[in-house]
C-alpha cells in the first residue's frame, strides 16, 4: 500500500520515522513527500538516505505518482484543499486533528470523502490505541455502567518557540490573507481530551458532539485565540464535562495531566506518570484498582488502524462523524467571536516563555471544585 505523507516536519516528523524505520506496519510503503520546506524536517536526513522524492505541492505529487492513503499532517489552515486534493486524486486519507480550521471546511471534506467513496480517518491517536480500545470495548458491552460524568486538568506549558513555529501560524484566528486558522490550546494540543470525552460516552466509534457549553477563556500569550480554557460542556449523553486546560505555566513545573471518566460503576483515569507516558485504570466502588496500561506508539496505531480499514474493511475508530463531533463541539467556545477572551495579567516572562504565576493553583482548585473559576468569583487572572 503506497503512502503519501502531505508535511514531514513538526508533528509529521514521527509519521516519516515510523513509516522509514518503525516495526509493524507491515505493508505501508512510503511513496513521496509534499512539503516545500521538508529539508527543515529534523527526519530530512532520513528522507534523503532513503531516496524518497520529495514535492512542493499535492497536485505536483499525483502528476507523477498514486498513493492508496495520504496522510495530511500540516498547519491547520492548510487541511481544507490539501485533504480535498488527495481524495479528488483517489486516496483515502488520515487527516491530522483538527480535521480544517471551520465547520464548514470539515464538512466539506467529509462530503468529498463520502462522493468519491473514500475511507476517511481522523488522527485522534487514542481512539486507535489498544489500550483505549480496550476502555472503550468495556464501556459499550455495559461493564463499566452509565456514564456519569467527566473531568480534566491539563497543565502543559509551552514556550514561545511554539507560538513561533513554522510561520506564525499557531494561535491564529485567521490569517493575513483572510484564511481561517482557528488555533488554539483547545482545538490543537488538548483536542484529544474532549475528543475523548465524546467518544467514550457515545456506544460505537462514531462519536457525538457536545449539545451545549459554557467556558471562561483567558490567553497569557500575545496570541489571538486562547492559551487557557475552562469549560463546561453538556455531552449527548446528558452528562456534564468540565475541561481545566492551559499552556500559560512556567516551563520548570512538572507538565501534569489527569483526565477522569466517570461511571456508574468505576472511574477511568488518564494520568501522566513520567514525561508523556499516559497511564489508564479504572477504580471500582470498592477501590480495585485495574491497569489498562500505558498509551503508546501513536503513529503505528493510526497507519495500522488506516491500513486495516482500507485492506480488510475493518472498521475505522476515528470515523469523520467523530471528527466532525470534536469540530462541532469545539466551535462552541468560538461563539462569541473571541471577545469574551480575558487577558490574564499579571504574568512573568522570560527567554523561553510567558506564564501566569499561580494559574496552575487557580485551575487545580477549580477543578477540585467543578466549577468555573468564574463561579468561585475570580477571573483567570486571579482577581
Ligand atoms: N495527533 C497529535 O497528537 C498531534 C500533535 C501535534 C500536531 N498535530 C497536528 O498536526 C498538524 C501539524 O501540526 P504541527 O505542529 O506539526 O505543525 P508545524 O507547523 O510544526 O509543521 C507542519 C509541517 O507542515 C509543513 N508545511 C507547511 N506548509 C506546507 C505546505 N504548503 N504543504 C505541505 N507541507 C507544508 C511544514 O514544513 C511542517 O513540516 C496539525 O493539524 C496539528 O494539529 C497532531
Amino acid at each position: 500500500m503506497q503512502v503519501l505523507l502531505v508535511g514531514c516536519g513538526g508533528y509529521a516528523a514521527g509519521y516519516v520515522k515510523e513509516l522509514l524505520t518503525g516495526e509493524g506496519v507491515l505493508g505501508l510503503q512510503l511513496a513521496g513527500i509534499v512539503d516545500p520546506y521538508a529539508k527543515n524536517s529534523p527526519a530530512y536526513a532520513l528522507i534523503a538516505q532513503k531516496a524518497i522524492p520529495v514535492f512542493d505541492t499535492v497536485d505536483e505529487f499525483y502528476a507523477r505518482h498514486t498513493a492508496d492513503l495520504a496522510v495530511v499532517s500540516t498547519p491547520i489552515f492548510l487541511h481544507h484543499e490539501q485533504a480535498l486534493a488527495c481524495l479528488a486524486h483517489g486516496s483515502h486519507l488520515l487527516l491530522e486533528k483538527p480535521m480544517a480550521a471551520t465547520v464548514a471546511q470539515a464538512e466539506d471534506i467529509v462530503k468529498a470523502a463520502q462522493q468519491s467513496g473514500r475511507k476517511l480517518g481522523v488522527g485522534f491517536q487514542q481512539c486507535y490505541d489498544p489500550v483505549m480500545l480496550a476502555v472503550k470495548d468495556e464501556i459499550d458491552r455495559g461493564l463499566l455502567g452509565a456514564p456519569v460524568s467527566q473531568r480534566g486538568l491539563i497543565l502543559w506549558p509551552r514556550p514561545k518557540a511554539y507560538y513561533a513555529r513554522s510561520g506564525g501560524w499557531a494561535g491564529k484566528k485567521v490569517l493575513p490573507d483572510g484564511r481561517p486558522v482557528y488555533d488554539s490550546i483547545l482545538t490543537n494540543a488538548t483536542a484529544h481530551y474532549l475528543l475523548s470525552m465524546l467518544w467514550l460516552t457515545t456506544k460505537g466509534y462514531d462519536a457525538q458532539p457536545a449539545t451545549a457549553c459554557e467556558a471562561q477563556l483567558g490567553r497569557a500569550y500575545p496570541i489571538d485565540t486562547f492559551d487557557t480554557i475552562a469549560a463546561r460542556y453538556t455531552l449527548a449523553c446528558g452528562t456534564t464535562a468540565m475541561l481545566y486546560f492551559s499552556h500559560a505555566l512556567h516551563y520548570d513545573k512538572v507538565p501534569r495531566l489527569l483526565m477522569e471518566y466517570v461511571f456508574e460503576d468505576a472511574t477511568i483515569r488518564v494520568a501522566q506518570t513520567k514525561g508523556y507516558v499516559y497511564k489508564v485504570t479504572s477504580t471500582d466502588h470498592h477501590g480495585r484498582v485495574k491497569t489498562y496500561g500505558m498509551l503508546t506508539a501513536a503513529y503505528r496505531h493510526k497507519l495500522t488502524g488506516m491500513r486495516r480499514a482500507i485492506a480488510e474493511g475493518a472498521p475505522l475508530t476515528c470515523p469523520a462523524q467523530t471528527g466532525m463531533a470534536s469540530m462541532i463541539s469545539n466551535a462552541m467556545v468560538f461563539a462569541n467571536d473571541l471577545t469574551d477572551v480575558e487577558t490574564i495579567r499579571p504574568v512573568r516572562e522570560d527567554d523561553i516563555g510567558i506564564w501566569s504565576p499561580g494559574l496552575a493553583d487557580r485551575l487545580r482548585a477549580a477543578f477540585k471544585a467543578g466549577k468555573l473559576p468564574r463561579e468561585m468569583g475570580q477571573t483567570l487572572s486571579g482577581t
